[in-house]
């Protein structure tokens, strides 16, 4: 039994095995057709933070497969009243199978892991978001073939997001050049253990765009860390992604975003809204992307 609890838990041989399945499945379902391996399967997705596109993406994609996903917040489950994790993963995985959670310490994942009969997804923690990095590589690589070699420019939190993209950098062989104010050094100090191909950092934007085919962003005040807003708000106002900052990227460059996205704040909509955005094919290929991973942690490869 395999988990995706972090980015590097597949090698880059499993995801380009992955890619080829998410474009096959979404192919035959945009051609109107039926593709259901998991008739009578059922997902349990556990929220203890806000989503929109993580449940709908899991929720569609599991019922296209033929399966049923069960939504569960802590608010309406025993979970907010303090029922351990692991009592949880015990219980929960003798009856579904498959398991999916967004929560905040990676150390909550891990311990529902070391619990669980079923396979569990990582759909976002503090730490890592593995799913979104997994659709927005799929989404370069649909569209431009491969992404060695490429450079990728990161503006602002050194975040979940971010850090997931220093882990793609190592499994993929391409660079991520990351902008980030002081004192938000989490993924500089991950970025540490690798060379300048894979990994560099500054403060200067404009530095972090020169020579990149993608640039990216994310809020400057991710779920959980509410209570520093107002200093956030302070300390990112450099970080923006404008289109004069786009100007400096290749003129090929594409722009994306884990989305929500917040106008004005982090990216201008000018970029967001223009003909650099790739942002809605990105938030699309979430569905695709993990039904791949659905499909591989609970039958494997299929060899078609
Ligand atoms: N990108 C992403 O995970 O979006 P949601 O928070 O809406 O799920
Ligand atoms: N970094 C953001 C991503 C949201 C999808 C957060 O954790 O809130």
């Amino acid at each position: 039994m395999r988990h995706y609890l972090q980015f590097k838990d597949f090698s880059r041989e499993e995801y380009d095995y992955l890619f080829e399945r998410a474009a096959k499945i979404k192919k035959i379902v945009k051609s109107g057709q039926l593709y259901q391996p998991l008739p009578g399967k059922v997902m349990g997705m556990i929220f203890e933070k806000s989503s929109t596109r993580t449940r709908v993406s899991f929720e569609a994609g599991m019922y296209q497969l033929g399966g049923h996903a069960m939504f569960l917040n802590s608010e309406s489950t025993q979970l907010g009243r303090g029922e351990p994790i692991e009592d949880m993963a015990k219980v929960m995985s003798r009856m579904v199978d498959i398991v999916m959670i967004r929560t905040f310490e990676q150390s909550i994942v891990e311990r529902f892991a070391e619990h669980s009969l079923v396979p569990l997804i990582n759909g976002l923690t503090n730490e890592y978001h593995p799913c979104q990095i997994m659709a927005d590589i799929f989404t370069y690589v649909e569209r431009f073939g491969s992404i060695e070699g490429k450079t990728v420019a990161w503006i602002g939190d050194s975040n979940n997001v971010s850090r997931t993209w220093l882990q793609a950098a190592k499994v993929f062989g391409f660079k991520l050049k990351l902008a980030c104010p002081a004192g938000y050094d989490m993924v500089v100090l991950d970025g540490q253990e690798y060379g300048p191909d894979i990994f560099e950092t500054c403060r200067d934007p404009y530095v972090a765009v020169e020579g990149a085919d993608i640039v990216t962003t994310d809020v400057s005040v991710s779920m959980g860390f509410e209570r520093e807003t107002l200093q956030r708000k302070k300390d990112f106002i450099n970080y923006k992604v404008t289109e004069q900052l786009m100007k400096a990227a290749k003129p090929e460059a594409v722009f994306m975003h884990c989305l929500p996205a917040h106008r004005g704040e982090e990216v201008d909509p000018e970029v967001i809204d223009g003909p650099q955005s790739i942002v809605w094919d990105e938030a699309e290929n979430r569905m695709h992307a993990q039904k791949a991973v659905i499909e591989y942690l609970l039958l494997g490869k299929i060899t078609d």
